[in-house]
C-alpha cells in the first residue's frame, strides 16, 4: 500500500544530506503554492530544527508515536504556509523500538498517514529518513512511500560509498519507485573535476538509477548562514537581496558569494523533481487505463 504522492528522502549514512534535500525541498513546494507534509522520522529531528521548531516545545516526536502505537490522529505543526510537519524528538526512538518488538506490519505505519491525508488532502508527503539500516520506522517508509528521492555525496571523495549505495539500491525490497540519485556538495570551482564526478557517478549508477542533471554545489558557510538565520536557503537568499550595499561594502553584513547559486541550484532540482514525479505520474495513470 503505498501513499499517493509520497516522497521518501533516503538511504545514506549521516550526513548525507537527505534532511538537507527533504527541508529545502519541502520549502520550495510549499513557497510554491502546494499544500505540503514534512514528515521527519528521525529521532535526531533535524528536520524539525532546520524549519525552526524546537522538538521540545511541540511533543519531542509523540504526535507520531501516539498516531501508530495508540490510533490517535497524527497531529501536525504548522511551519509556514502551506508547510505542515511531524515532529521528531525522543519519541521517535520509544516508536522505532516498539515497532521492533511489535512485528507490526507497514500498514500500522500507512495508516495515520492516510487518515491525516484523507482530511489535509495534501498535495505532496515527504518523509526524511534516519541514516540507513538503523530503524524500523525508515523500513516502513520505504514499504510506504511511492517515490524514492536519494542523495548522494559520495562522488567526490568515496566511489566506495556510491558502490555501496548501488547495492542497496539494486536490493531495495519494495514497490517505490526511484526518482533518480541527487548529488550534493560537488565542488563548483574546478568544472573539469565537477564533470568526472558527475560522469563517475552516472557511470557507476548505470541501470541502477538516473542522477539528476541539477548538481547542488559544495556551499557549506552559505547554507550555515540559512540555518544559523532559520530560514530555508530561498527565503534566506530573498533576505539577502534586500541587504543594502553599504551595508555589504562596509562589513556589516557578509553574504556568502555563492548564496545565490546555490538558491538557484535548489530551485532547478525542485524543477526536475517535479518533471519526473509527473512523468512518472504520467506512465502510472497510462498503465491503469491500458
Ligand atoms: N551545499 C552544501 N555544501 C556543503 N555542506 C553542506 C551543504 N548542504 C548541507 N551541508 C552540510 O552537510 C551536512 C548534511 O547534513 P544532513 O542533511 O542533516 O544529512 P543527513 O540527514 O543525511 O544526516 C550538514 O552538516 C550540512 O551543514
Ligand atoms: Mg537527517
Amino acid at each position: 500500500m503505498s501513499i499517493k504522492n509520497s516522497v521518501v528522502v533516503g538511504i545514506g549514512k549521516g550526513g548525507s544530506c537527505k534532511t538537507t534535500l527533504a527541508t529545502q525541498l519541502a520549502g520550495i513546494w510549499s513557497s510554491e503554492g502546494k499544500k505540503i507534509l514534512l514528515a521527519d522520522l528521525d529521532m535526531q529531528a533535524s528536520a524539525t530544527k532546520v524549519v525552526g521548531l524546537d522538538p521540545n516545545q511541540h511533543g519531542d516526536g509523540r504526535h507520531l508515536m501516539d498516531a501508530i502505537m495508540y490510533g490517535d490522529d497524527i497531529a501536525t505543526v504548522k511551519a509556514r504556509d502551506n508547510l505542515d510537519i511531524i515532529v521528531a524528538g525522543r519519541h521517535t526512538k520509544t516508536l522505532s523500538n516498539h515497532l521492533v518488538t511489535a512485528q507490526s506490519p507497514a500498514e500500522a505505519f500507512a495508516v495515520p498517514f492516510e487518515k491525516l491525508n484523507a482530511i489535509a488532502r495534501y498535495d505532496r508527503i515527504i518523509f526524511d529518513l534516519p541514516p540507513s539500516g538503523s530503524s524500523r520506522l525508515a523500513d516502513m517508509a520505504m514499504q510506504t512511500g511511492q517515490y524514492l528521492l536519494v542523495p548522494t555525496s559520495s562522488g567526490v571523495d568515496n566511489i566506495e560509498g556510491l558502490r555501496v549505495l548501488a547495492g542497496e539500491l539494486e536490493q531495495l525490497n519494495s514497490d517505490i519507485l526511484l526518482l533518480g540519485v541527487v548529488m550534493m556538495k560537488i565542488g563548483a570551482g574546478a568544472s573539469r573535476k565537477r564533470l568526472e564526478t558527475q560522469q563517475q557517478v552516472t557511470e557507476i549508477l548505470a541501470g541502477v538509477a538516473d542522477p539528476f542533471q541539477t548538481v547542488i554545489r559544495e556551499a557549506g558557510a552559505a547554507y550555515d548562514d540559512s540555518r544559523k538565520a532559520n530560514l530555508f536557503l530561498h527565503e534566506y537568499a530573498e533576505w539577502a537581496s534586500t541587504v543594502s550595499i553599504s551595508n555589504q561594502i562596509r562589513g556589516r553584513i557578509k553574504i556568502p558569494g555563492n548564496l545565490k547559486d546555490l538558491a538557484r541550484e535548489f530551485y532547478e532540482l525542485a524543477d526536475e523533481v517535479d518533471d519526473r514525479i509527473a512523468l512518472a505520474e504520467q506512465l502510472l495513470t497510462g498503465e491503469t487505463a491500458a
